[in-house]
């Protein structure tokens, strides 16, 4: 074997193809960057193939309309570069662009039960958030389409929040029986949980872009004080960190210390008898700090870097989807003339 080959298997047998993504509901908070975003962020540095899907189509599965959907993607998008997502070395693209990856959906969607969708309990929670009387098609079924976006470029590594861990067995669960049923055509892709928890919003519930309880990567100080401000605490005097017991001051205290780069205890400890005032102060601060870098490179982009960023990564992004459903349907005898 020459030098060069021996070279560029190892190149491959060290990077593995990463796929993750969001629902452009809103804007990027908190709890995206500690929850996946600086994670995503590691996986480009360490060279890994990573790829972002906005999942566009998700977004309607629990409301009627998907309002503004081309500026919240671009926002998003935007969102990752001020992260340090570099568009020249991540593949960021909406899923709608990609026709090939909708129709994988019918052979998974044979390999499901509806049982298994319905005990999901990721989708309960989200059937109860919404509040809503009648529940979509798609809400029962857009874990499965998640498997699609998941497997079209059959991803080794997806880095996820906790809350997704069910929608990642089930990719995994399809893409076993796929690979029973018809030939070995997908990888079985790891999870990759980031180290931080679950970070609550300012009101007490999961802070979520679709609630609008967190605080966004794009806010202003001024919107960030007025947040904070108004976040619910609880009437002791003294901040510990416990969070079980004391939630919502743990979850101000863990903010202010991921922002920090500080343990959580002992910066409760040092705000101690400072109560909830101090606290808070505390908290904006180092948010405030934290953001101002990240604002700053928001800045250096606009609209338009963000539409030819989509665009130039959907044509990757079909060319994987068009092979993988190639194999598919080779493997299932779909193959006419
Ligand atoms: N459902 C995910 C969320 O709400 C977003 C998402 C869509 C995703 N497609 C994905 C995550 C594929 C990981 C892999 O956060």
């Amino acid at each position: 074997m020459s030098a060069p080959s021996m070279l560029a298997s190892e190149t491959e047998r060290r990077t593995a193809r990463v796929l993750t993504g969001d629902r452009p509901t809103g804007p990027m908070h908190l709890g995206h960057y500690f929850g996946t975003l600086a994670n995503r962020v590691e996986l480009q540095r360490a060279g890994h193939d990573v790829l972002v899907v906005v999942a566009d189509y998700q977004v309607i599965a629990d409301r009627d309309h998907p309002d503004d959907i081309a500026r919240v993607v671009s926002d998003i998008v935007l969102d990752y570069f001020a992260c340090g997502l570099d568009p020249d070395h991540t593949t960021i693209f909406a899923h709608s662009a990609v026709p090939a990856l909708h129709q994988l959906m019918l052979p998974f969607l044979s390999l499901v039960g509806m049982g298994e969708l319905s005990r999901n309990p990721t989708i309960k929670d989200e059937i109860r958030l919404a509040g809503r009387s009648s529940v979509s098609g798609l809400m029962t079924t857009y874990p499965v389409h998640q498997a699609a976006d998941v497997l079209f470029c059959k991803a080794d590594l997806v880095p996820v929040g906790r809350d997704q861990l069910p929608h990642l067995e089930l990719t995994r669960s399809i893409a076993r029986r796929f690979n029973e049923r018809y030939a070995p055509v997908f990888p079985i892709p790891d999870a990759l949980l980031g180290n931080a928890p679950l970070l609550l919003g300012l009101d007490g519930r999961k802070m979520s872009k679709s609630l609008g309880n967190g605080i966004a990567l794009r806010d202003s100080d001024d919107q960030i004080a007025a947040k904070v401000r108004a976040a619910r605490t609880d009437a002791m005097r003294l901040i510990t960190f416990e969070p079980d017991r004391r939630p919502e001051v743990a979850n101000l205290v863990r903010i202010a210390a991921l922002c920090a780069g500080r343990d959580p205890v002992a910066l409760a400890d040092e705000i101690g008898a400072g109560g909830a005032a101090a606290l808070k102060a505390l908290v904006v601060d180092s948010v405030s700090a934290f953001l101002a870098p990240i604002r700053e490179r928001r800045a250096s982009y606009d609209e338009a870097d963000a539409r030819r960023v989509l665009e130039r990564s959907a044509r990757r992004a079909r060319g994987l989807a068009d092979e993988t459903l190639d194999e598919v349907r080779a493997a299932m005898g779909m193959v006419y003339g």
